[in-house]
């Protein structure tokens, strides 16, 4: 198979499981108790993914996690860089890292993920926020227990922005994942789409697909674990295989998970829509584990600004996959990603947006403002509507979208669905005899009441009440 030479290979991940051993030594000669982790992910689903792969490798050096920084020994930040308000976000976490740092002088402290991988971020931290010990971006996730017995064992800082944006594949380390019921499971790493505005294919490297052997595999673990609601993850799932050389392809990737025993439901995000086809929407209406529901992010309505983001679609061909969908999923709960205010976007051209949103009537959207990203063509692209206007347009978006998704969640009102229940409680303060929090296969929030008992498990229920975010319903006995 081609990608066989971009899986680290089980020679380099021995290396890797030496320097384990040695970090664990030294904490057992140093403490006298378990030493602890606390990790932060911030950015998409990705990351989370990541991080648990973080913590597989913390595991394997011998570390507890513990949910405070007060209580660590180790403290790593995995970061995003999709939008300057996430980059900020971070920084402003990273100050808090000194203060930790004064209280305790042994802490560790990590800064890793997108963010970190930009070279210009590196330079930051390295000259202005001396309490950060390593720097690693996402191409050097493999070498974290290398980086972290270097930091101990020599006392100097490090910086590993490392490895060709080819980038490489980890295989063989357990994930260390979230208690629950639900999974993310990575099929595929990387971008290559380059949409003009954005950072990913930057600080993610090219796209590469895991072996559907080794998928399947994690996946019916992941059954016997308990987890019953699994997601696959890549920045486009939709080209899923492209670098496998036939052997495996996204649809056929479904297909034979969907043929694996057990009571569970799959779904995936994120599909770009020029690479999402008939095929695709058939697989799923055919495949029953196969939720009915999907991420397609369109960005916005108009043609003159796609061909301007690089997205490789118009909103004509937009609008023939969602009827194409719908005409074989009549159920189908379909969510999207909205940029408002991309450089040239002229207030006639943000009506097409509105249009679309009125057209295809999202379930929910994702809404950002542009936010110009070093380094990507529409960095320093010209603006031709103020601040102002941008913020003015957004709040048109939500407003209009906000009436859609409370109509749609309306006419759920005295539908039977089946859900699978949650652990969490409902942390509202409104509504409090809904007490449990659900999931139907749309993926639409749910809280019940009548559920105690029943996390972890389906349940037939039937909607009594509906809001704009979500619905409420009670257990069918
Ligand atoms: N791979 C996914 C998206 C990942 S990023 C896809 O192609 O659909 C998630 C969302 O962030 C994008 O869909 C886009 O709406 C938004 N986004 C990305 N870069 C952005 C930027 N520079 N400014 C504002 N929003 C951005
Ligand atoms: Fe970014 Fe486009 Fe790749 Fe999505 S498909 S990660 S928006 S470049
Ligand atoms: Fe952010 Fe990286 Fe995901 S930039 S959105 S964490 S791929």
């Amino acid at each position: 198979m081609s990608n066989t030479s971009r899986v680290v290979s089980d020679e380099l991940m021995q290396v890797q499981r030496e320097y384990c051993d040695k970090v664990r030594a030294i904490y057992e000669n140093k403490l006298d108790r378990q030493p602890m982790a606390f990790t932060q992910t911030f950015g998409c689903q990705q990351n989370e993914a990541d991080t648990e792969l973080i913590r597989g490798m913390l595991a394997m050096m011998g570390f507890g996690f513990c949910d405070s920084i007060d209580e660590a020994d180790i403290v790593i930040v995995n970061t995003c860089a999709i939008r300057d308000h996430a980059e900020q976000r971070v920084y402003g976490n990273v100050g808090e890292l000194s203060h930790a740092k004064k209280n305790n002088p042994e802490l560790i402290t990590v800064l890793c993920g997108c963010m970190a991988q930009q070279k210009h971020v590196a330079e930051r931290i390295k000259n202005s926020y001396p309490y950060v010990d390593i720097v690693f971006g996402t191409h050097a996730l493999c070498r974290f227990p290398e980086n972290l017995h270097s930091r101990i064992a020599r006392g100097k800082r490090v910086f590993d922005l490392e490895g060709d944006e080819k980038g490489c594949i980890i295989e063989n380390i357990e994930p260390v994942r979230k208690q629950g019921h639900r999974a993310w499971l990575s099929i595929m790493y990387g971008c290559n789409n380059f949409c003009s505005y954005c950072v990913v294919p930057y600080v993610r490297g090219r796209e590469r697909s895991r072996d559907p052997e080794v998928i399947i595999r994690e996946f019916k673990k992941l059954l016997e674990q308990g987890y019953k609601d699994i997601t696959l993850l890549g920045q486009n799932v939709n080209s899923y295989g492209n670098d496998l050389e036939g052997v495996c392809d996204f649809p056929e990737l479904l297909e034979r998970i969907n043929a694996i025993p057990g009571d569970f439901r799959v779904r995936f995000m994120t599909s770009h829509p020029k690479d999402a086809t008939k095929r695709l929407f058939d697989t799923m209406a055919r495949c029953e584990k196969v939720c009915n529901s999907i991420h397609l992010p369109v960005q916005c309505g108009n043609d003159r600004v796609l061909k301007e983001m690089n997205r490789r679609y118009t909103g004509e061909q937009y609008l023939e996959l969602v009827d194409y969908a719908r005409s074989v999923m009549p159920d189908l709960t379909i969510t999207s990603d909205i940029i408002v205010g991309f450089p040239g976007e002229t207030n006639e051209e943000f009506q097409d947006t509105i249009k679309m949103l009125e057209r295809v009537r999202f379930d929910s959207l994702f809404t950002f403002i542009f936010s110009p990203r070093k380094g990507t063509k529409a960095w320093d692209m010209p603006d031709v509507l103020t601040k102002e206007e941008k913020q003015r347009n957004f709040e048109e978006l939500l407003e209009v979208q906000n009436r859609i998704s409370r109509e749609i969640n309306d006419t759920y009102v005295g539908k039977r669905l089946r859900v699978l229940v949650g652990e969490e409680e409902n942390d509202r303060s409104y509504n409090n005899e809904y007490t449990k929090q659900s999931r139907t296969e749309g993926f639409k929030l749910v809280y019940l009441r009548g559920a105690e008992g029943l996390e972890g498990q389906y349940a037939d229920i039937v909607i009594e009440k509906s809001s704009t975010w979500a619905l409420f319903g009670s257990v069918v006995k």
